[in-house]
């Protein structure tokens, strides 16, 4: 057995003992007690410094004024004033000139990236594809409602569509035709619609389904339903739907009719930051 003899050693004890344990009374490392105090000279000073004390309404403000808002503001503010130069090029030159100049282009195409992201994505899906069925469009594809030149893009965009504010928002209504037609003219008219895209339909109901359509729809969708960009009449032809192609769903848009509405950004976007979003919709592959 290693029994050992505490008895002899000259260390002070704290006169405590427990079981035969004694407990020695040994200094703390002076290096760890000097790093202590300096800790909390320095924790005084931080706080005198630094924002610190929490108060009714506001905490200390610190004898350096920092403050982590001020700090972001002149973060943004350096990062305006270094794109200053650029923005104000991309605001003045010709919408069509942006294409020309590869420097702008990429520019505009990049803020203009980060400006769908935040504004747009939330209807038109972040890989702007749109949202099938709830009448957001997918603006990757060369379907346009209301044209896909810059110039049409930039013109819906910076006014909206059927929008009350902004009085130059894009405007057309399609009347709902369930109190226009008579019996049975909905479904014909759906069945010809139908047969425009090669859909499985009702082939008996097609030609009183034409006559309906010539008469009441040709006016605005078209006389081949190629639609019509200024009235935002969409193509019936292309297979490519707004709200859906299926039987019930043309009832329901035949019969009550649609109203897209999309915000106008005029006043709410910079004008280089809708040229840039416009640049990026253009860009994304159905721009003409
Ligand atoms: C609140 C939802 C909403 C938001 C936000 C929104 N849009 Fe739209 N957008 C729509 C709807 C709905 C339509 C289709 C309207 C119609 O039926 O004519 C549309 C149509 C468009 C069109 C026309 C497409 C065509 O085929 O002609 C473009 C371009 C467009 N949006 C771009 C944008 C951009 C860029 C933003 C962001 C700055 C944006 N939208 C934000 C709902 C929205
Ligand atoms: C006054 C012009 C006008 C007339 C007349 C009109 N439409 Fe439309 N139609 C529109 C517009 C504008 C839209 C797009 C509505 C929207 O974007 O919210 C539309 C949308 C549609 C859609 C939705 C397409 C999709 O992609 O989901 C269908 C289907 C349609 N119309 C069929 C018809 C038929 C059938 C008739 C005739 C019985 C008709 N329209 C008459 C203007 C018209």
């Amino acid at each position: 057995m290693n029994a050992r003899k505490d008895d002899d050693l000259d260390y002070e004890t704290t006169g405590h003992i427990w079981d035969g344990i004694r407990e020695y009374n040994k200094p703390l490392p002076r290096w760890w007690l000097w790093t202590f105090y300096a800790t909390i000279v320095w924790g005084v000073g931080y706080t005198i410094a630094y924002p610190a004390w929490p108060g009714i309404k506001e905490a200390t403000p610190g004898l350096l004024g920092f403050s982590t808002r001020a700090q972001v503001a002149e973060d943004i503010a350096a990062v305006e004033a270094a794109n200053a130069e650029i923005n104000a090029k991309l605001a003045s030159v010709e919408l069509t000139a942006i294409a020309d100049d590869p420097e702008l282009l990429t520019y505009a195409t990049q803020a203009g990236g980060a400006v769908f992201r935040t504004w747009c994505a939330q209807c038109h899906g972040s890989g702007a594809a749109g949202v099938q069925a709830a009448g957001y469009p997918n603006l990757l594809d060369d379907a346009w409602l209301w044209g896909g030149d810059i110039e049409s893009i930039h013109q819906t965009i910076a006014h909206g569509i059927r929008n009350e504010n902004d009085p130059d928002a894009r405007w057309s209504e399609m009347p709902a035709f369930g109190e226009l037609l008579e019996d049975g003219e909905i479904p014909a008219v759906v069945n010809y619609v139908m047969s425009l895209s090669g859909e499985p339909m009702d082939a008996s109901l097609v030609a009183q389904g034409q006559e309906v359509y010539d008469i009441n729809c040709s006016g605005c969708h078209g006389e081949d339903a190629a639609g019509d960009i200024y009235q935002g009449a969409p193509n019936l032809s292309d297979a490519i739907w707004l709200y859906g192609g299926d039987y019930d769903t043309l009832v329901e848009t035949v019969t009550y009719s649609r109203f897209g509405v999309m915000p106008s950004w005029a006043d709410r976007l910079s004008d280089a930051e809708i040229r840039a979003v416009a640049t990026y919709v253009h860009g994304l592959g159905g721009g003409e």
